[in-house]
């Protein structure tokens, strides 16, 4: 045991701006710049060694207790979230959960059947329940913006950053349905039995967005 806190971090551009967070906070993220095929990485200063993991993994390993923390979108929390503490709005990986059609669709309009396709099926059906629609969800895996496309679904329910994938598919949002950034995560008995270090390390990530402000 490193007697160092574990935290999982979802790999790719969340990884990208914890890293910086954490710099900014005085923290050496060195080991990150060059992880070569190791996974595990202690962060000199941080008082954390950091995995890199799929986003549903660090929920996972958060919720099990081997990674006391976690960084990972509020859209996979929406998804798949269950118990752990959402102690920290990191503010980057910052977009939306929106609704979309094909440009000039009436999705709300008539009563036939409708079909969503998304690759958040949770998210999804709780935004149409919340309306009181009934509307068959279809998964899928990646680039949903392809349904309307296709035919197989008159919506989607899906990310939208800066609207480009929408609009050079023909599509445009219908509603947005709520705002998406990156959280930090606690497992429920770490906040209990590692109190003092998670709120050191929940410190050094307000000092790292108080160094950006
Ligand atoms: C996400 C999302 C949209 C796109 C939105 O997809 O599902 O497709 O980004 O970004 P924009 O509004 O800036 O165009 P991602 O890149 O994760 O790929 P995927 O669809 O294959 O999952």
């Amino acid at each position: 045991m490193s007697g160092l806190l574990r935290l999982a971090l979802t790999k790719g551009r969340l990884e990208a701006e914890t890293r910086a967070l954490l710099a900014r906070a005085g923290a050496d993220v060195s080991p990150l710049l060059t992880p070569g095929r190791r996974l595990v990485h202690p962060l000199p200063g941080a008082g954390v060694e950091a995995v890199l993991a799929k986003a549903p993994d660090v929920i996972t390993y958060v919720e099990h207790g081997v990674c006391e923390l976690g960084v990972v979108g509020k859209d996979t929390i929406l998804e798949q979230g269950r118990s752990f503490y959402e102690v920290l709005d990191l503010g980057f990986g910052a977009c939306r959960f929106a609704l979309a059609v094909k440009r000039g669709d009436d999705f709300f309009g008539g009563y036939g059947h409708r079909r969503a396709a998304t690759k958040y099926p949770r998210v999804a059906a709780n935004y149409f329940a919340g309306k009181g629609l009934d509307v068959e969800i279809i998964k899928i895996e990646g680039s949903v913006e392809l349904a309307p496309v296709l035919g197989l679904a008159d919506a989607i329910v899906d990310i939208v950053e800066t609207g480009a994938t929408l609009r050079e598919n023909g599509l445009e949002t219908v509603e947005d349905i709520c705002p998406v950034s990156a959280r930090l995560i606690v497992n429920v008995a770490a906040m209990k039995m590692k109190r003092s270090a998670v709120q050191d390390f929940i410190a050094l990530c307000r000092k790292g967005l108080e160094a950006k402000a």
